[in-house]
């Protein structure tokens, strides 16, 4: 069993007092102390330090703020006025995540409670998890605010180890970094991002390409260092653990090294910015990459004035983040809502539109075909047209098509309201919708559509009944 001890002590205590206490405070207790807490401000200690060695324990140290928020048996206001916590030692063994089995015994100068850890391992403590937590909100993709500062080796040696550090399927480390400072290389990166910008803008709606063209997507030449994140996907040979049924997992593994250099290099204060205005093979032929290697990232790297609050693509209202709620579906896709709360079948979608507010912000409007089967290329012509496919043949793939081979009539009203909503999310404010032909399923897809487009602020028109009817939100 391992134990928790909670100390909280006067300045000065010996090592003698805190050794009797502690001894005390064990008889009769089976296990190993693997780890000492105290509060902020007298880690430092003499007596603690000493017997904190002498247990072979860690050190914990945790602020009197989060002391004061755990729930004790024994809280004392004296401490409190002092120390800023009604309890240190019992505290300290809860915060901890120990269960308190003994509760603080005193000497003149110091308390000792003793925790038990469950066989659960346990979490960091409050301020630690903050951190981690504080670190992954806080990261940005930056593309604006670089300064002209080198990115010091040592720093970027601990986050290409940070990115080194992930995951990875059957242990292949599928990743490569390659460090690009030279200008003139990054000057041909640059061009190749350039010509894919345009083509970009060249496939928008109007109204859209005027958004897009305030957006700054890249800060290849801005930054002082390039970061390529190549991807070997047959690395380690013919038996790589776990990839044999799903060769995609290998990406994933360079991916999530990617995400681990973005938070390293958040905490370090240096920002990122990725780029994948791209084709691959084109970068990869201007780096001289080896044929079987791949691009997988295109990283921007350097130290930064700030870093922004929420994602450019939110403040420029491009697009919006998704509500949680939306992503979580509990035993069944479709049953949505966080854990604990009860799910959101289709019905409470419905229930709820008229109360839920605006999600987007956007004022594109979208022309929506719903089709079941039948071909989806004689709609595709405009920029602004949406085909929403609910056959069962998956077309060809086309980002001017969605697939939504909805299997049930309810099936499809939950599509159509997921269609519409990630819709408003990417900045859509009107969606004019056409059901062609009878089919039932089209036609609650459109009724799908047209709840989540309501409940999320934007406008929805059908537009192929004679008298097309129009709904604004209340
Ligand atoms: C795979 C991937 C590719 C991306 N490509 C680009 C890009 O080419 N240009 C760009 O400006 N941002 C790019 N981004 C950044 C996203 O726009 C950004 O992550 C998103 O808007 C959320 O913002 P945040 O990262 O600041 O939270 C990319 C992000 C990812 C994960």
């Amino acid at each position: 069993m391992t134990l928790v001890l909670g100390i909280g002590l006067r300045a000065g205590t010996s090592y003698r007092e805190l050794r009797d206490l502690v001894d005390r405070a064990l008889t009769g207790v089976v296990g190993v102390v693997g780890t000492v807490a105290t509060v902020e401000g007298r880690e430092d200690e003499p007596g603690l330090q000493r017997l904190v060695a002498s247990l072979g324990a860690q050190l914990l140290v945790a602020s009197a703020v989060d002391l004061a928020g755990q729930q004790v048996p024994s809280p004392s206001e004296q401490v409190g006025e002092l120390a800023g916590t009604a309890s240190v030692a019992e505290a300290a063994v809860v915060l901890a995540g120990a269960e308190l089995v003994v509760p603080k015994v005193k000497s003149a100068g110091a308390t000792v409670a003793v925790g038990l850890l469950g066989p659960a391992a346990p979490g960091y403590s409050c301020a630690d998890r903050d951190v981690v937590h504080r670190v992954i909100a806080e990261r940005r993709d930056v593309r604006r605010g670089f300064l002209d500062k080198p990115v010091d080796d040592e720093l970027l040696t601990r986050v290409l180890e940070a990115a080194h550090r992930a995951p990875s399927v059957g242990l292949s480390q599928p990743w490569d970094f390659l460090l690009i400072k030279d200008v003139a290389t990054r000057r041909k990166i640059h061009d190749l991002a350039a010509a894919q910008r345009d083509a970009f803008a060249a496939s928008l709606p109007a109204d859209r390409r005027s958004a897009f063209d305030g957006l700054k997507i890249e800060a290849i030449l801005d930054t002082p260092l390039n970061i390529a994140v190549t991807c070997d996907p047959a690395r380690g040979g013919r038996h790589v653990l776990g990839r044999h049924a799903d060769p995609r997992t290998v990406w994933f593994s360079a991916a999530i090294a990617v995400q681990n250099l973005w938070l390293a290099a958040r905490a370090e204060g240096l920002g990122v910015g990725w780029v994948s205005f791209f084709d691959p093979a084109e970068v990869g032929a201007v780096l001289g990459l080896p044929a079987h290697v791949e691009l997988l990232g295109y990283l921007c790297v350097g130290h930064v004035s700030e870093f922004a609050a929420a994602p450019e693509l939110v403040r420029s209202g491009w697009a919006a983040r998704r509500p949680l709620a939306w992503a979580v579906h509990q035993e069944q896709w479709g049953y949505r809502g966080l854990p604990g709360s009860s799910v959101s079948t289709t019905a409470a979608l419905q229930d709820a539109a008229a109360s839920s507010g605006r999600v987007g912000g956007g004022s594109q409007v979208l022309r929506l075909v719903v089709l079941d089967g039948g071909d989806v290329a004689e709609h595709l012509g405009a920029a602004d047209v949406l085909v929403v496919q609910v056959g069962a043949e998956q077309p060809a793939a086309d980002f001017g098509v969605l697939w939504r081979p909805a299997r049930t009539a309810d099936e499809a009203v939950e599509l159509g309201v997921e269609v519409a909503r990630d819709l408003v999310l990417q900045g859509v404010g009107e969606l004019l919708v056409s059901s062609i032909g009878d089919s039932l399923v089209a036609e609650r897809l459109t009724e799908g559509i047209r709840w989540g487009g309501l409940a999320c602020g934007a406008v929805v028109k059908r537009v192929d009944e004679p008298a097309a009817v129009t709904d604004s939100p209340a």
